[in-house]
């Protein structure tokens, strides 16, 4: 049970982590051991790659942009390829696949997508702009260490990731979305907010953690005289996003149809990623949900990443 002395320790911290000198530092509200520990793991990677590299990185795009978009990163028909895969592990309810009873006719999850859907999902990593975008984003190599795949389908619900919320990931993270249907706003484009407006939004006091979600954020904004302008970017299938998911973001529901989106998440790592999804192929297969505790140590405790 907790005690007093911890119960306050605990507010003074979450006081700290929320303040605007802690989050506008690391874009999320994480214990500062966590933040540091990626930060200086970051650098390690960032430097050994620069001692055989001719490493001049121009600034990421993903530093103050949530989501940067790669047109064609793999053939479209071989994402379409993936998308009716999908449909047929669905179709005869394979043991991959996993319905979340909260988010219940919203989502469908495929579990262990690099064996159920195949490795050559991992050709989006091979794309040269894919790859020189994360290389710039990470300053030297990265790993992929979680991957699944989603169907979205069409409903009026708006709870959990359809509400606006910003994920709470360490520095130096990244997802990546390989689109194997068309995404519009029709079809369920996730939509974004940018640095600003996150900032501006985390200033007026909503962080959007755990269930401080909420699905009418216009209300608030105007509340608070803050301007309402999500975004999103239309895809195609084959094409790939890399997101900064502490961004303010929300998944949207397709209207008709459904939307299937490849998710990886992807860290800092001192050697190329096929040699480390070969050095961590168990831990990759089935990973904790949440993120590593430590990069360098994949097999410490995982961390939640929403739940702030
Ligand atoms: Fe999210």
């Amino acid at each position: 049970m907790m005690t007093v002395a911890h119960k306050v320790a605990d507010a003074v911290l979450k006081k700290i982590q929320r303040s605007p000198f802690y989050y506008k530092r690391y874009n999320n509200v994480l214990q500062y051991y966590i933040n540091r520990t990626y930060i200086r793991y970051a650098r390690e990677c960032s430097k050994r790659y620069a001692a055989t590299h001719p490493a001049n990185f121009p600034p990421s795009p993903l530093l103050t942009e949530p989501a940067v978009c790669f047109r064609g990163a793999i053939d479209p028909q071989k994402a379409r390829a993936f998308s009716e895969k999908m449909t047929e592990l669905i179709d005869r309810n394979d043991r991959s696949i996993f319905r979340d009873p909260s988010i219940e006719g919203m989502q469908v999850v495929v579990e262990r997508p690099l064996e159920t859907l195949g490795m050559g999902l991992l050709d989006v990593l091979r794309n040269p702009g894919v790859d020189a975008g994360l290389k710039t984003f990470f300053r030297g190599e990265y790993a992929v260490v979680m991957a699944v795949a989603l169907r979205s389908l069409p409903s009026q619900k708006l709870v959990s990731s359809w509400l606006w919320h910003s994920d709470c990931y360490p520095p130096h993270t990244c997802k990546l979305f390989l689109h194997l249907t068309p995404a519009d706003a029709e079809t369920g484009a996730t939509e974004f907010m940018s640095l600003a407006d996150t900032m501006a939004y985390r200033g007026a006091g909503y962080f959007g953690f755990g269930n401080e979600r909420i699905a009418n954020i216009e209300d608030f904004a105007r509340e608070k005289g803050l301007p309402y302008r999500p975004f999103h970017n239309n895809v195609e299938a084959g094409d790939a996003t890399i997101f900064n998911m502490n961004f303010f973001h929300r998944a949207v529901s397709p209207r008709k149809g459904f939307r299937d989106v490849l998710e990886l998440f992807l860290i800092p790592s001192p050697i190329p990623w096929e040699e480390h999804l070969k050095q961590h192929a168990d831990y990759v297969r089935n990973p904790p949900s949440g993120y590593p505790k430590d990069p360098n140590n994949l097999q410490a405790a995982a961390v939640r990443s929403t739940m702030m």
